[in-house]
């Protein structure tokens, strides 16, 4: 029996395809150094957790907007970062970020449509765009440029007929980066002038670096008011990915309705998690900087650490977790498929994600790994050593 042509279109993701490997290296004894998924080990916050231990309560489905709760919960987060102007109508909650990048392609672009997204980008983009009879088409950036986005001329002529919307994750999973306010002022200008959306994953809002500014679409959501879409997730921001809970925020009226009838066939996001993620009301800005203190202090330990390694080759991040990480190798995932398959260093190895799926033009991506440096000082020290161990052993570096 067929299934379809779309689900045949769709790619294991380069961050979890490994998995079975990582797996047997754990049953032979070999500890394994997750690096290629972005769950870091931070701390959830404590009212988070203790809201789950004790609830009393039953487990009914919530509303399917969210629940009331966790919703002003979210009102005042959004207000703190100045978007006093919001209110509960324009929060729609989702089950994970992931839904509401689903959600939101469905609500900007119809099939056979397209939307741009700059590469490298976070794989699910290009699945959960196929799944909905979408295409992405990609922007490529340079790490010459530290991904930093091209002039709008430069990419202007990908805009079609067919274009719905663009897409922008800032800051940026894979690559680090973190957009100025010039590229965001560019990018409404051009959503503008060719009529199009601008959707923006802001999963990593509070990570940002070496005390930049951060520009979210939340201080152009006013100005432009039917264009702009954000996308939010509390996984990152609260290290509670397991709580599968996200956010589409916008003042587009039908825009928010549509995503309201497509969340009433859904259901409701988890009931139990809303009412442990309501705790966010008392999870300060001054906590979350904290949270990106530690980040930062791991970067700097992946960056001068992996620099001092001979034939690889790093480019600052600026915020988030991750960096593109490029090898002496002529085929990165078959690197990382050994060092799980046939190396380990002290009893351990290391688990990467490959970019070559994080790219969708042939051919690019295919000496470089992304690193999530989510694991505290020490662990990522001895990773570091690890890889420096496996470039000088592995059969097929190019030193
Ligand atoms: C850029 C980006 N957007 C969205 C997500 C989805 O996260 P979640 O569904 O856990 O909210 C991720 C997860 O890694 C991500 O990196």
């Amino acid at each position: 029996m067929n299934i379809s042509r779309r689900l045949n279109q769709v790619p294991a993701s380069p961050i979890r395809k490994l998995v079975p490997l990582a797996d047997a290296a754990k049953k032979r004894g070999t500890h394994v150094i997750h690096l290629n998924i972005g769950d870091p080990d931070i701390e959830t916050p404590r009212v988070m957790t203790d809201r789950l231990r004790q609830w009393q309560g039953g487990i009914p489905y919530a509303h399917s907007q969210g629940d009331a709760e966790l919703i002003a919960a979210l009102l005042k987060y959004y207000r703190g970062l100045g978007a006093d102007y919001l209110k509960a109508e324009n929060i729609q909650v989702t089950v994970g970020g992931s839904e509401a990048l689903t959600m939101a392609m469905a609500a900007v672009a119809d099939p056979g449509e397209e939307i741009l997204v700059f590469e490298p980008f976070f794989p699910s983009y290009h699945s959960l765009a196929v799944v909905q009879g979408l295409k992405v088409v990609p922007v490529t950036t340079s790490i010459a440029d530290g991904f930093h986005l091209p002039k709008l001329e430069q990419f202007e002529a990908l805009v079609t007929p067919k274009t719905r919307a663009i897409l922008l994750t800032n800051p940026n999973n894979p690559t680090g980066t973190v957009y100025r306010r010039e590229e965001v002022d560019g990018l409404v200008e051009l959503v503008r002038r060719k009529g199009l959306f601008l959707l923006a994953d802001e999963v990593y809002r509070e990570i940002v670096f070496d005390g930049q500014p951060s520009t979210s679409l939340l201080s152009y959501l006013k100005v432009e008011p039917d264009r702009l879409v954000i996308l939010d997730s509390l996984s990152k921001r609260y290290s509670a990915p397991g709580l599968r809970l996200g956010m589409m925020v916008s003042l587009n009226q039908d825009l928010m309705a549509g995503g309201l009838r497509i969340a009433m066939a859904r259901l409701s996001a988890g009931y139990i998690d809303q009412k442990a993620a309501a705790g966010l009301s008392q999870v300060s800005q001054a906590d979350l900087a904290a949270v990106r203190d530690e980040h930062q202090r791991r970067r700097d330990v992946v960056f001068a650490g992996l620099k001092s390694i001979k034939g690889v080759t790093i480019h600052q991040p600026e915020g988030a977790f991750y960096c593109v990480v490029g090898l002496p190798v002529a085929e990165a995932e078959r690197f990382c498929a050994w060092l799980l398959s046939d190396f380990s260093y002290h009893g351990a190895t290391v688990m990467l994600a490959p970019m070559a799926g994080f790219y969708l033009t042939p051919g690019l991506g295919k000496q470089e790994v992304r690193w999530a440096y989510v694991v505290g000082e020490t662990k990522l020290k001895q990773a570091i050593e690890i890889i420096g161990k496996a470039l000088a052993t592995y059969p097929e570096s190019r030193y």
